[in-house]
């Protein structure tokens, strides 16, 4: 009995437990055989010994049935750590951690607050007008296909870039001025590097008519951008925009390959970046700005954090995954 009770106690798994079970009262099982053995016994002899093998059988299923829950247990925890993926599922609750878009709003933000730009925030339902028409964006403009949105039946609309924050400034306040304003806007595109909600953030200097230049532009704009992106070279192409003018795109070296050409600035060595330019006279007109000069720029935020945290899909910023605000 003794060495049975050692080799019980020394059994580590359900399927030895259940081979043990077996022998012990199985159909050919020791215990099993004993039973069988009662009918050569007689009387008293046969009553007492039967007694004892019951007792002998009951003690021994009560143990079979612990050490079965106890082998359960052991093994499902064995199981849960060998598949283990997300060790958060177990042991760490998740902390809150601000979004990559929100950090890199901040960024920005923070550089321009130090250069005395005052902090604009506008509303993300706009008219026709902040939006459009006194950015020099006429009703068929063809600037305007690219910026469809949602429009409701009193004429708002979702804004489209933050540059209607430039409008209800300089309607609001007299130069000089110097904003800031990060926000989201909204467009009709979705694909890997488009979203229909993004956020930009958008720039306005104005002062009396001379002292602002295309060469004070270059220059913040280019601190700015080595500020954010590092040892990197800066390129102004020209370009178009209704509402400045000259206008130019903003490139940088591809933050990735150095300029050499890869898969993210398809081979060119450059990334686009941001939009600028001087503020078109007629933006001032709309306003009623006299004998001022200024300038503009604005840059889509996801793009700013796609780059300077390396995420390749810009999508995965709202799809609500933890894992990606987690890391
Ligand atoms: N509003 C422009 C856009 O959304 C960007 C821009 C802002 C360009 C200011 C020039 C000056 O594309």
């Amino acid at each position: 009995m003794q060495s049975l009770k050692e080799r019980f106690n020394s059994i580590i798994s359900l399927q030895d437990l259940e081979k043990f079970k077996v022998e012990i009262i199985g159909k050919k099982g020791g215990l099993t055989l004993a039973f069988a053995e009662l009918r050569n016994l007689e009387g008293e002899e046969r009553q007492k010994q039967a007694k004892t093998l019951n007792e002998i059988k009951q003690e021994f299923e009560k143990l079979f049935e612990s050490k079965k829950q106890e082998l359960q247990i052991l093994e499902l925890a064995k199981k849960l750590q060998d598949e283990k993926i997300d060790v958060s599922l177990f042991t760490q609750s998740y902390g809150g951690k601000e979004h990559y878009v929100h950090l890199m709003i901040e960024k920005i933000v923070d550089y321009f607050v130090a250069l005395n730009f005052e902090l604009c925030e506008g509303g993300l339902v706009e008219d026709d007008f902040h939006n459009f028409e006194a950015l020099n964006i006429s009703k068929f403009h063809p600037a305007r296909d690219m910026q469809d949105t949602f429009y409701t039946r009193d004429e708002k609309l979702l804004r489209t870039h933050t540059s209607p924050v430039q409008i209800h400034t300089m309607q609001k306040k007299s130069p000089p001025l110097r904003i800031i304003a990060p926000g989201a806007v909204f467009r009709r595109d979705y694909d890997l590097t488009h979203s229909p909600m993004f956020h930009q953030v958008e720039g306005l200097v104005v002062d009396s008519e001379g002292r602002v230049s295309f060469s004070n532009l270059k220059f913040i704009l280019e601190d700015f951008l080595r500020y954010i992106f590092g040892d990197i070279t800066v390129r102004f192409r020209s370009s178009f925009f209704p509402f400045t003018e000259p206008s130019a795109e903003v490139d940088i070296s591809c933050v990735f390959c150095k300029g050499e050409g890869c898969r993210v600035c398809s081979h060119t060595g450059w990334l686009e970046v941001l939009g600028c330019g001087m503020v078109n006279q007629a933006v001032f007109d709309a306003v009623g700005y006299k004998n001022v000069s200024g300038y503009a720029f604005g840059l889509g935020v996801e793009r700013f954090a796609m780059l300077y945290y390396g995420i390749n899909d810009l999508r995965s910023f709202f799809e609500a995954d933890l894992r990606v605000i987690g890391q």
